[in-house]
């Protein structure tokens, strides 16, 4: 029996978005707010994620208060990456404000360091905690994709077609950075799909060489270049990259756009925003189901939940097969 007497394992949860924002957080906030309404839950938000809970920043939310939500990028939530919350008396602090507002269930939307943090926590407190996913960076074990990351991929494709028209119109190599400082996702993903000449990801060890090699081929017959370049490649940024590559080899003039934060706002897309639905109903039911220190993915078109420390270890790496593709295309 849980404080209200009711049989259920939970009775009143909270929700928080933590880590960098992602397009489809608001979606999935929505989701839980209604799933646990729907099922007789009282739901508060908490603001700026685990920070929220050191400070008590819980307000209560209704159904009516995340109406017309679903369509927008950010969270209304807030988010952040709590320094506090790292800390033994922090996490403390947080369980003493879970207490007073009579929380007794979690549902934590974000990414490793959110889970991370989860598990944490739950192995000092015993707070029941499911896990949502919610980051552009698609880094996570345990799921096929995240929250933000099918908008975050347009954005960057879209913007890369931008650049492709002008290249194109004055023979020019372009070197485009996008986020990802230890995954290669939103690299790979927007390269293969904007027909890029080449991408550089933190997974692979690709040096200039293989870089200048395909740039070679490339000046035979082409009269634009896009080279795209994860944040977190070894071989630096994409202005790092740009120089190494103009010491060697001078055929086009070269350009360099960093795409940046762009690329976390905006409206998510269909997908983004149904992932989030069926994750927001999945992690609710999860935890009345006595589902806890588990986040719900979603592999082969279902929702799945795994431990958290399996998620935080990291997607099955992909770049091999996505790498293989985007050499025989952009011949
Ligand atoms: O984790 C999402 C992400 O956008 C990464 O791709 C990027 O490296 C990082 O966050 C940027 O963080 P910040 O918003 O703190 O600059």
């Amino acid at each position: 029996m849980n404080s209200t007497g009711s049989s259920a394992p939970v009775s009143h949860i909270g929700v928080l978005t933590s880590g960098g924002d992602a397009p489809g957080m608001n979606a999935a906030i929505r989701a839980v707010v209604r799933t646990a309404h729907y099922h007789g839950l009282m739901v508060s938000g908490i603001l700026e994620g685990y920070e929220g809970l050191v400070t008590d920043s819980v307000k209560k939310l209704h159904v009516r208060d995340v109406s017309n939500i679903i369509q927008r990028g950010g969270t209304v939530l807030r988010s952040a990456r709590s320094e506090s919350f790292r800390s033994v008396e922090g996490r403390s602090i947080a369980k003493q404000t879970l207490d007073r507002h009579g929380l007794d269930g979690l549902v934590v939307i974000g990414g490793d360091g959110t889970f991370r943090g989860a598990s944490i926590f739950t192995s000092e407190h015993g707070v029941p905690i499911v896990g949502i996913t919610g980051t552009i960076d698609n880094d996570l074990g345990g799921t096929d994709t995240t929250i933000g990351f099918d908008t975050a991929t347009n954005t960057a494709m879209e913007l890369v077609d931008r650049i492709r028209d002008t290249a194109s119109s004055h023979d020019r190599l372009f070197f485009v950075e996008v986020m990802g400082r230890t995954t290669g996702a939103i690299a790979m993903h927007c390269g293969i799909a904007a027909g890029a000449e080449f991408v550089m990801v933190p997974e692979k060890k690709q040096g200039i060489p293989e870089l200048i090699h395909v740039l070679e081929r490339a000046a035979k017959n082409k009269s634009s270049v896009i080279v795209i370049v994860a944040e977190g490649d070894e071989e630096g940024g994409a202005y790092e990259v740009a120089r190494k590559v103009k010491e060697r080899f001078e055929h086009y003039e070269t350009r360099v756009s960093v795409l940046g934060h762009v690329q976390r706002g905006g409206n998510p897309t269909v997908a983004d925003r149904l992932l989030a639905s069926r994750s927001g109903v999945a992690a609710v039911e999860g935890l009345l189901a006595g589902r806890a220190n588990e986040m719900v993915g979603i592999v082969n078109g279902k929702m799945v939940f795994s431990p958290f420390e399996l998620v935080v270890q990291g997607a099955k790496p992909k770049e091999e097969d996505l790498m293989r593709i985007l050499r025989i295309l952009s011949i």
